[in-house]
């Protein structure tokens, strides 16, 4: 058995179907060996069944992929053997403590006992649990959950690991831990398959990014690529009053014809822009509407744009305009009936 190749996931036309939703509609994925891929998609995308198919976990009901050249239907248990799991579905036992759980790990692994003792010991630390070692799992909070999940998954190391939404829920202090970790794991050897609801996540860490919507994926490339492939730059205002945000929104839809995207606590408005120069036209605009703004800068466009720009619909669904928002009585082109069956 070799693994030796270029592609740790070569997924073609991958479809999953469960009743009458198609949870995943066609899926094709290459993810370079020695490199962290990004699948970025809000909540019900298809992230998760998409995984579990590469893993084995789910049978795919078209489409075919392999893991390091190992067909996944045919080979799942030369695949199972290159590949690691976490994520969404934690796989620890709830009434061992951490150590414990490390040291089952490891004991798994072949390590010998000391071996396995001194490892666990290590991986505690490094993930700032020392103090919670002997605390039973069931007693862990979220964050605490997902560190000690992803430190099992160092102990054997696999050539791929597919962590799901490795960061979701967790504190920016952990959550920068949990970005440091990924990366070790990248330098030490390893690729890693990510998923993400997070669009700076995926600018952070992932070499390319599958931006997946409703079981297909809606673009592909680098974060510069898909950032360019909206816009050369990106419109930031921030104005005086935000009470003026959505009378701006129509004076940014009338003179650079784009969608913009609104921070009502914040003022602040973001929009693609293909030409800098249309800037100019903008300013007048808002004087002559009475529009007074505080802050003006173009930029390279935010991730954010790019979901809004290839959906038609922001990445955060929870996100969507709350009651008394000024955004909220936006009418026409704010597609919010169809974020609510994203979910
Ligand atoms: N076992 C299942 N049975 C029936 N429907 C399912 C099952 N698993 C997932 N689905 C549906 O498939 C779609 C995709 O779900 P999936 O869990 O892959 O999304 P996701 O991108 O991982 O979302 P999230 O960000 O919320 O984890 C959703 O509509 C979901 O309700
Ligand atoms: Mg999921």
């Amino acid at each position: 058995m070799t693994h030796s190749s270029d592609w740790a996931v070569e997924a073609h036309g991958l479809v999953k179907v469960f009743g009458d939703n198609r949870a995943v509609d066609g899926v094709d994925l290459s993810v370079r060996t020695g490199t962290v891929y990004g699948v970025l998609g809000p909540n019900g995308a298809g992230k998760t069944t998409t995984i579990r198919m590469l893993a084995t976990l789910l049978k795919p009901d078209g489409g075919d992929a392999t893991v390091f050249g190992h067909d996944i239907r045919r080979e799942p248990q030369i695949v199972r053997q290159l590949i690691g799991v976490t994520g969404q579905y934690a796989s620890v036992d709830e009434t061992l403590s951490a150590t414990e759980n490390l040291m089952l790990f490891s004991r798994l692994n072949g390590l010998s006992r000391a071996d396995a003792r001194r490892k666990s010991t290590e991986l505690l630390e490094e993930f700032g649990l020392s103090e919670a070692a002997t605390r039973p799992l069931k007693k862990f909070s979220g964050g605490m959950r997902r560190r000690l999940d992803l430190a099992a998954s160092l102990i054997s190391q696999p050539p791929l690991i597919f962590l799901d939404e490795p960061t979701t829920g967790l504190d920016p202090r952990t959550r920068s831990q949990m970005w440091d970790t990924i990366r070790r794991l990248v330098a030490t050897g390893s690729t890693v398959l990510l998923t993400t609801q997070y669009l700076d996540e995926a600018d952070q860490l992932a070499d390319r990014i599958a931006v997946i919507d409703r079981g297909i994926v809606v673009a592909e490339g680098t974060a510069g690529e898909l950032k360019a492939s909206v816009g050369t730059s990106s419109l930031l205002l921030r104005l005086a009053d935000a009470g003026s945000l959505e009378r701006a929104r129509h004076a940014i839809l009338d003179v650079l014809g784009v969608e913009s995207v609104l921070t009502p606590e914040a003022g602040r408005i973001t929009a693609p822009m293909s030409d800098p120069d249309s800037v100019t036209d903008l300013l007048i605009r808002l004087r002559a509407d009475g529009i007074a703004i505080e802050e003006l800068s173009v930029q390279q466009p935010t991730l954010d744009e790019v979901f809004l720009a290839l959906t038609g619909h922001p990445a955060d669904d929870d996100a969507a305009p709350a009651p008394g928002d000024a955004a909220a009585g936006a009418s026409g082109a704010a597609p919010t009936p169809e974020l609510e069956t994203a979910r």
